[in-house]
């Protein structure tokens, strides 16, 4: 009788434990929290402050749906931003610092939290993928914030 309870018990113990959810091989980067430094400058909605930190959500999705656009969004949370900048008509003369110690796919994840929750008007958003980031990061190695400031026209910003 005590072999067969031992018996049960192992086995009981061995079911609850397969029926523990396996643990993620590497977790997602949760584009929410990483947002939490941005929204130190651009607000947690996004909306900016006139004239030292520009909206986010104004002209993201219309960037986000070029080539060009996604190339200067990725660069500009890479490597910086420094000169003129007009956006919805006004022009900022900031410095946005390059947003070090994110990854690929952490900058993807935050690009997608303000493509999907800070901006909601524009074409829907493409998602960002590590690769395209980790395709920019090399294509504009460089780059400093005063080139990328430059890439915004074309990128379909303004
Ligand atoms: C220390 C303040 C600061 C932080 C932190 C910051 N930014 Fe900026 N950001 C700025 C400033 C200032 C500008 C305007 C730069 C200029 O005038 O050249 C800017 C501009 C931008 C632009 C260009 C907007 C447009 O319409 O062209 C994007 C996109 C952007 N920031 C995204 C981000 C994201 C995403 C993060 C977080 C990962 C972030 N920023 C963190 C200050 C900041």
């Amino acid at each position: 009788m005590a072999r067969l309870s031992l018996a049960i018990g192992v086995l009981t113990g061995a079911a609850l434990l397969s029926s523990l959810p396996a643990p993620a091989a590497s977790p997602a980067p949760n584009g929410a929290t990483t947002y939490a430094r941005c929204a130190a400058c651009h607000t947690a909605t996004g909306k900016g402050v006139p004239g030292a930190y520009p909206p986010l959500g104004a002209d993201f999705r219309k960037m986000a749906a070029k080539p060009a656009g996604r190339r200067y969004l990725a660069l500009a949370v890479i490597k910086g931003l420094n000169g003129p900048l007009t956006v919805e008509g006004k022009t900022y003369r900031g410095v946005m610092p390059a947003q070090a110690g994110l990854d690929d796919a952490a900058i993807a994840g935050v690009l997608n939290h303000v493509g999907t929750a800070i901006a909601t008007s524009g074409p829907p958003l493409r998602a960002f993928t590590a690769a395209e980031v980790a395709a920019t990061r090399a294509s504009g190695s460089n780059l400093t914030g005063a080139d990328v400031v430059k890439l915004h026209v074309q990128a379909g910003g303004g």
